[in-house]
């Protein structure tokens, strides 16, 4: 009977709690081969992208010329449209099914009848046909065609002057990181202090790694910037103190975690998450 039960809660409490998350999931899928066709560097011009601004174009076209009552172009755009919809279904086969060309030809005769209100009710069944592909695609093409890749960057140790992969490096970073903390828990002053130099001088060549991705020098003032050299600063005043000030040290330390680090990782690490998925073999 106790068994009974128990099955009883846990298949509400599965039906309760797990359905309605489940339909929010967002799966990060990677975006068809053929969409590569229409991206550089296999396309000089983003054509994908410039398919869509063709379609919202028309899409925006008919209700700003039915607002201006110039139905001569209303009628243009809204046959213009079909079209353009109907090449866009052909783009990608793997993404065929979410396109409905009765849905464009509905809302097309809705326009061409010069009725606002007509026009407007069965802008609803095509929109949400875009609506449904952006929810499910525009994130993963994001990561796949628009952010560049840090598993390309190659950084030089300036210890060791070995030339290692961007993530083995973030791992020696990690590691004289380590060396600085480590050996201050265990009051051991001196090699913190040189830990510290290591540390410093590993950290600084981050950027070199800026300008391959980025054309301004603008952006060095962020994580290897001006906080980060306040804070090595600050480290390397305590340590060098007869009696270093545990409070005056870990704020620093704080400092680099989080402007040097954390801020970085928020900024850059998302979408590599995303694209090492996808690169791993199958
Ligand atoms: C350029 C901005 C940037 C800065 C500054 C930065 N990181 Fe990273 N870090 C990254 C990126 C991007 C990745 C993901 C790399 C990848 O996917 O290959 C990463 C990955 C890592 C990883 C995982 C490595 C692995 O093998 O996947 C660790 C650990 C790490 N960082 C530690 C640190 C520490 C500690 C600091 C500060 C002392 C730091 N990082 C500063 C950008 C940065
Ligand atoms: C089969 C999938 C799919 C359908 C259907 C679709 N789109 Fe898109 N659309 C995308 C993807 C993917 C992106 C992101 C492209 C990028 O940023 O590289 C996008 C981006 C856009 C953009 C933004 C372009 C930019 O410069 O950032 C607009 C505008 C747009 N779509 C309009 C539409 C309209 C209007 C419709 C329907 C009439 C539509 N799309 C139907 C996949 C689709
Ligand atoms: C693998 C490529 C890559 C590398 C390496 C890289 N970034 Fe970025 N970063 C980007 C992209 C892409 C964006 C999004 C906006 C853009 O393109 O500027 C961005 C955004 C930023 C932003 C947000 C504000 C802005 O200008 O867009 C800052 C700040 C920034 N990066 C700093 C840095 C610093 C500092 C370094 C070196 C320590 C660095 N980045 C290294 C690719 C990179």
């Amino acid at each position: 009977m106790r068994l009974f039960q128990i099955l009883f809660i846990a298949f509400v409490f599965f039906n309760f709690a797990v359905m309605p998350t489940q339909a929010k999931d967002m799966v990060i899928k990677e975006p068809p081969k053929s969409l590569s066709k229409y991206y550089p560097p296999v396309s000089k011009q983003p054509k994908w992208i410039q398919q869509m601004h063709k379609m919202s174009g028309h899409f925006g076209g008919v209700f700003l010329n039915l607002k201006e009552k110039d139905f001569e172009n209303v009628d243009k755009h809204a046959d213009k449209l079909v079209e353009e919809y109907k090449k866009t279904s052909e783009m990608v086969p793997e993404w065929e099914e979410y396109f409905d060309i009765k849905a464009a030809e509905e809302f097309a005769t809705a326009a061409k009848t010069h009725d606002i209100v007509k026009a407007g009710k069965a802008s609803g069944g095509l929109g949400k046909t875009c609506g449904k592909c952006h929810a499910e695609n525009e994130v993963s093409v994001w990561a796949k065609f628009h952010w560049p890749s840090f598993h390309k960057i190659k950084v030089t140790d300036p210890v060791s002057e070995k030339e290692v992969e961007f993530d083995e490096y973030m791992g020696i970073i990690s590691s004289s990181f380590k060396g600085v903390t480590v050996n201050f828990g265990e009051s051991q002053y001196g090699r913190a202090a040189k830990a510290l130099k290591t540390f410093k001088s590993r950290f600084m060549e981050l950027k070199s790694t800026c300008s391959k991705c980025h054309t301004g020098h603008d952006v060095k003032r962020f994580y290897v910037g001006k906080d980060a050299d306040n804070a090595f600063a600050g480290l390397s005043q305590e340590l060098n103190s007869d009696k270093p000030n545990p409070g005056k040290f870990w704020k620093n330390i704080g400092m680099l975690g989080k402007t040097g680090c954390k801020h970085c990782h928020l900024v850059h690490r998302t979408n590599s998450f995303i694209q090492e998925m996808w690169e791993q073999p199958e």
